[in-house]
């Protein structure tokens, strides 16, 4: 345990450890990782691969298949807002061009502050009450434009 990054390998084989014996442990194993780390880095899918057991490229199809799991850095909140149909026939356009212009960032990137990372979801399973949003994993329907804006001011992201 010379630096961060040691650390940070022998928590991810710790979790490897812990999922690699239970059947079907590989997709419980990457939301541990990403709930502890935040991403799941590429450069640790062999490591994954040979725990498991399988391929790297069954991994990488396992990984890339779930919307959900992230390959990249997140910042300090993360906001996800769903893209789907039933919220777009609610309006999300609006709130998606406010959260845009507002945190001044497109899916997929990070304020310069790294406060907020703005992500696309493709249904949260809350359509009847789209549009829908979550911040940090917590889900909130009916969001508007207004209402996106009065949430993120209310955790101290947005003036
Ligand atoms: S379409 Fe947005 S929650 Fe289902």
């Amino acid at each position: 345990m010379e630096n961060g990054k040691v650390d940070r390998k022998d928590e991810l084989e710790t979790i490897l450890d812990g999922f690699a014996r239970q059947a079907n442990g590989l997709i419980p194993a990457f939301h541990a990782i990403q709930e502890r780390f935040g991403y799941i880095p590429k450069e640790w899918l062999p490591e994954v691969a040979r725990a498991f057991n399988l391929s790297q490229a069954d991994v990488y199809g396992v990984l890339t298949f779930y919307h959900d799991f992230r390959l990249q850095p997140v910042g300090r909140h993360v906001v996800s807002v769903c893209r789907a149909e039933a919220c777009q026939a609610n309006g999300s356009a609006a709130l998606i061009d406010r959260l845009r212009r507002k945190l001044g960032v497109d899916f997929g990137e990070t304020t310069a502050n790294n406060e907020v990372t703005l992500l696309p979801t493709y249904c949260f399973g809350n359509c009847a009450c789209g549009p829908s949003m979550a911040i940090d994993g917590k889900l909130y329907g009916r969001v508007n434009a207004e209402r996106a804006e009065r949430l993120l001011r209310g955790m101290g992201v947005l003036e």
